[in-house]
């Protein structure tokens, strides 16, 4: 791991994370950047936005990746992943549909789908960053305890636990049927790792993902063995840490 670093606000920590998706273009602006949907990356796209609106970030030659999505669910879908990702971030920036490598997780065949997109990302060279959040049971992405660190894109199966903190997407309770999501393995192989997170009842996370031991029983903790992750929360998230 490299950096960790606590924040006095979340909006701090937005402009943080803000900060290294525009140095990273601005060191290679045809970069390949995955993207989380969710809660925490929220201020990072609003300034995300501000920023190419002052025209002080060129969204114009990258690749986005989309991190994972809940089976069944397609970008109508309201709280799906591509949705919040599409509201969020992606349409307010004028994206170009080939700008986006997302699932299609209504595909009859998901395994052939986790194949598209493990192909596709091999075909753009990798992932130069990766943003994350972390789960309530310390997963990335979707990718949930006791996956292996081995894994590509692959279909997941959603742990209880996720299945309840994902009803805060949707209006109405929500039945979570899986997940397909990239795979540990794109986030150890991504050049850099960003991991974000925000608020107090993420605290006991992150400081189990930064001191406990690095096991596939709590993914999280891959940020350890990351040779450029850098982890990035504000002070409420960091409480149980110092
Ligand atoms: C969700 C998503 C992840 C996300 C994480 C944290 O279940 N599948 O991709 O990063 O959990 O979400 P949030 O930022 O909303 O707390």
């Amino acid at each position: 791991m490299q950096e960790f670093q606590v924040y006095p606000t979340y909006e701090h920590l937005s402009r943080a994370a803000a900060d290294v998706v525009v140095s990273t273009l601005q060191g290679k602006p045809n970069a390949v950047i995955c993207l989380p949907s969710g809660s925490t990356p929220v201020g990072m796209f609003r300034e995300l936005i501000l920023r190419h609106e002052q025209g002080l970030a060129d969204f114009s030659q990258c690749t986005f990746v989309g991190l994972d999505e809940w089976i069944g669910m397609g970008p109508e879908d309201e709280g799906s992943g591509r949705q919040l990702l599409d509201r969020d971030f992606l349409h307010p920036i004028g994206f170009r549909p080939e700008q986006i490598l997302f699932f299609d997780a209504r595909a009859e065949n998901l395994q052939a789908e986790c194949e598209r997109l493990n192909g596709a990302i091999e075909q753009l060279g990798g992932l130069d960053l990766i943003i994350l959040g972390i789960g309530m049971n310390g997963h990335l992405g979707l990718n949930e305890p006791g996956t292996s660190f081995d894994t590509y894109a692959h279909v997941s199966e959603l742990d209880p636990i996720t299945i309840e903190v994902g009803q805060k997407y949707f209006q109405g309770p929500t039945p979570l049927t899986g997940g397909v999501t990239l795979g540990l393995r794109h986030m150890m192989e991504a050049r850099r790792l960003v991991l974000m997170a925000s608020g107090e009842a993420k605290a006991p996370v992150i400081a189990r993902a930064l001191k406990g031991e690095v096991t596939e029983a709590f993914p999280a903790s891959l940020v350890q063995e990351h040779p450029d992750a850098w982890v990035l929360v504000d002070a409420d998230a960091a409480s149980a840490f110092l």
